[in-house]
């Protein structure tokens, strides 16, 4: 493994995913760039359709993309056979999709669901039922073992998902919308959860979510748009952990984020503050770079 402590831990440069249906091409990824470090947290919004789930696909190896580069923990997604792709999905990475029903098997119990992971990856079978019984104290779920997902509440679901996503350690977790279907309470226990499963295992976090407030429990809040990384929200003060109580003491620095090729986005709001259409001019001044409309 080339994978160095102090080199990103994912790696997303220029991505492009499209996706065609008969004659219709749909740009889900347009030159998306992403660094994440080892152990940290980062929060993903965007609007519908934006490629946040293509995004997360990709990094899952569930899907590939069109056109980039995609590593994670050093590790080259596109020169992988399938039969590595395969073992990275098991044993690098968790998933957590955002339809609960999807997270479990309806017809094996919680201990079972949490359990399979693990026989995939031949995890001897003591260890196996050891630590699926940990994973669901963990999550808060020690009463529920025997429990089949139709007996359990959509929040505990989502409690046993990201027990599954964790039965192998995987060193990443994506987890994509995971609170999208519950209620403000539990999701908060949700998000707790994961600042949890970050401190206690190092575990890097991605996660996809639409929560107004996420900027103040988080590090650190990369906003995509139509299929590129926008803009980026991040603590000024040295971030603790992930929570769920919204810390609104904190001092929010806002950036607008540069690709390689040296263009931005400027947010549409601005642009129409200052009546700037399809050109502008463009001046540099003091170390300043100023934007200006044609005439
Ligand atoms: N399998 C597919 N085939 C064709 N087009 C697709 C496919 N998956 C996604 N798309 C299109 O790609 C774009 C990005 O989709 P994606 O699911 O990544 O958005 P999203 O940001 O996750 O949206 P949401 O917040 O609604 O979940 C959309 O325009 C979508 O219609
Ligand atoms: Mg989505």
């Amino acid at each position: 493994m080339t994978y160095m402590d102090n080199s990103p831990y994912v790696m997303c440069e220029d991505l492009f995913k499209i996706y065609k249906i008969a004659d219709l091409e749909v740009v889900a990824l347009r030159g998306l760039d992403l660094a994440v470090q080892n152990g940290e947290v980062v929060a993903i919004v965007g609007a519908s359709g934006s490629g946040k789930s293509t995004l997360l696909n990709i990094l899952a190896g569930y899907d590939a993309p069109s056109a980039g580069r995609v590593s994670v923990g050093g590790k080259d997604l596109l020169q992988m056979s399938s039969r590595e792709v395969e073992e990275y999905r098991r044993i690098d990475v968790g998933f957590i999709w955002q339809q609960t029903s999807r997270n479990m098997f309806p017809y094996l119990t919680a201990m079972e669901n949490v359990t399979l992971p693990m026989m995939l990856t031949n995890t001897p079978g003591k260890e196996r039922s050891e630590r699926a019984r940990d994973l669901l104290e963990l999550v808060g779920l020690g009463h529920r073992l025997d429990h089949t997902p139709e007996k359990l509440s959509g929040g505990e679901q989502q409690r046993v998902a990201i027990a599954v996503a964790l039965a192998n350690k995987p060193p990443l977790l994506l987890a994509d919308e995971p609170t999208g279907e519950l209620d403000d309470a539990t999701a908060a226990e949700i998000l707790d959860l994961f600042g949890s499963v970050n401190q206690d295992m190092g575990t890097t976090i991605l996660i996809v979510t639409h929560d107004p407030d996420i900027a103040y429990k988080v590090g650190r809040v990369v906003m995509i748009r139509d299929g590129k990384m926008s803009t980026e929200i991040r603590r000024k003060v040295t971030f603790e952990r992930i929570q769920s109580e919204a810390d609104t003491d904190a001092t929010l620095e806002e950036f607008v984020l540069v690709d390689a090729s040296g263009r931005i986005q400027i947010p549409q709001d601005y642009l129409d503050q200052i009546k700037i259409g399809e050109r502008a001019r463009v001046q540099i001044e003091n170390g300043t770079v100023t934007l200006r409309p044609e005439e």
